[in-house]
């Protein structure tokens, strides 16, 4: 058996990616604000931001683009999508909407309003910023190993099933439209949940008479590593797996953003019709007539040829070794990163590596200016900058973990280039000493990490 992992796919179509001097980057992060999303995609070497929109498609799925009906309604595209996620899912009511936060407004604003509370392993921030824009509440009851970023567990995605449990007892269950599970979850990792916690926490949710969803971006992900770690699902292919998972839940959200290889797009599937029938008479409003959702019919059609690809196991295999990989290397150079590795992204823990700079100075949002800086690639800060709050006197409320993501585009990048990253990550790390803080200049009420203005914080 040959030890090295290969990218399961040749290449049929390349696109140029775009070198800068460092002088250049110097000036391109000052004319962004220390901002990452504001900085230009071409003057970016190695995308990482996100896994989110950023996959090569198949030349099926491109095949698939052409084939693509735009009729208004009722477009066979429509159908091979309906039926593809009812196939994967199980669940009956699959309803297409524009992307996962367009699921998320849909659904929310729906269940969501003033008094109502959410629990989750850990919410998304559009996700969160969905429900508390409704008037509602979202808590996050992540397990215990979830919250020690170099302490290695199986299924630190997990939510605590005790604090669940008494969490529901506390704001009573009336109060409770949903239970929510990220799979994986994101913010805390690109963390898997195990099939054992997904099925205690629909015995619980069941008792209290609560429906819960799954918030599916990265399914095939987490059944990979359900796959590899979880006893007894070893022999199982990974569409049983699937199918397991979903078998739990009342529904979910998606965004076919992630593991659809979709370029856009994203779904709500539900088990209830009579919530279902509410969802799609807000869509009709929003998004788009039933059949389409906010898409076009070539999209449908990627994303339903997306979604079976996507379960293909030398894919996942291939997928989760690329992540490790980078993910180990660095952990050899000693940089403190999430472990075990989760599925799209390495996670660096930016406050045991910049312990020099505090928790108020953004030390992941540092940190990812100077990986720019020193190798023109974009990471994205997951800490203050993005879930920071203000307490009622405004002293600044930090967040749980000081991350910074190194998001990985599925099908992109090749070996040399995970190779060029861990080079980068190394160098920052010699010259760690020098990165400074930074301070918020402008913010936006909600969701300010995609828009605030920062500086640095002169010593
Ligand atoms: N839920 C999770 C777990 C996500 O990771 C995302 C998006 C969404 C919901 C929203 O989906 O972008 O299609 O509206 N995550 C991207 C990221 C943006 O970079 O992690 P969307």
């Amino acid at each position: 058996m040959m030890k090295t992992i290969i990218e399961p796919f040749r290449i049929k179509s390349v696109e140029p990616i775009y070198f800068t001097t460092a002088e250049e980057r110097i000036k391109n992060l000052e004319n962004a604000h220390y901002n990452m999303f504001r900085l230009h995609a071409k003057d970016i070497l190695i995308d990482l931001l996100t896994d989110s929109g950023t996959s090569a498609m198949s030349s099926q799925q491109w095949a698939g683009i052409m084939q693509g009906d735009e009729s208004y309604a009722g477009s066979p595209s429509f159908f091979l999508f309906e039926n593809t996620i009812k196939k994967i899912t199980g669940l009956p009511y699959i309803i297409p909407t524009h992307q996962g936060r367009g699921a998320e407004k849909i659904i929310f604003t729906v269940l969501g309003g003033e008094g109502k509370i959410f629990l989750s392993n850990t919410l998304f921030d559009t996700t969160r910023a969905n429900i508390e824009f409704s008037g509602a509440t979202g808590i996050d009851l992540l397990c215990k190993e979830g919250t020690q970023p170099t302490i290695p567990a199986p299924f630190k995605g997990n939510i605590d099933l005790q604090a669940l449990e008494k969490t529901i007892l506390e704001k009573g269950a009336e109060n409770i439209p949903l239970v929510i599970l990220t799979i994986t979850n994101n913010s805390g990792g690109g963390q898997p949940v195990s099939m054992e916690n997904i099925k205690a926490t629909q015995q619980i949710c069941q008792h209290y008479k609560i429906p819960m969803f799954i918030d599916a971006c990265r399914f095939a992900e987490n059944a990979y590593f359900i796959k590899l770690r979880e006893k007894g699902y070893a022999e199982k292919s990974i569409p049983e797996i699937v199918r397991e998972m979903f078998s739990y839940a009342d529904g979910c959200t998606m965004s076919a953003k992630k593991d659809a290889f979709a370029n856009i797009g994203g779904f709500l599937a539900i088990k209830d019709d009579a919530l279902a029938m509410q969802c799609r008479n807000l869509l009709i409003i929003t998004e788009g007539f039933t059949t389409y959702g906010g898409l076009a019919g070539r999209d449908l059609e990627a994303i339903a040829i997306g979604l079976e690809e996507v379960m293909d196991e030398n894919y996942l295999q291939y997928r989760i070794q690329s992540t490790s990989y980078l993910t180990n290397k660095l952990a050899d150079a000693g940089i403190p990163v999430i472990l075990p590795s989760g599925g799209h992204a390495v996670y660096i823990d930016a406050k045991q590596f910049l312990p020099h700079i505090p928790v108020s100075q953004f030390p992941g949002q540092a940190l990812a200016c100077a990986i720019y800086k020193t190798g023109g690639i974009r990471s994205v800060e997951i800490g203050s900058l993005m879930f920071g709050k203000y307490d009622e006197q405004q002293q600044p409320i930090p967040a749980n973990m000081e991350l910074v993501r190194l998001a990985i585009p599925r099908r992109v990048y090749t070996q040399s280039h995970i190779d060029y990253v861990a080079e980068v990550l190394l160098e920052v790390n010699e010259r760690k000493n020098e990165i400074q803080g930074l301070k918020i200049m402008e913010e936006a009420p909600l969701l300010r990490h995609f828009t605030a203005k920062l500086q640095p914080v002169v010593a």
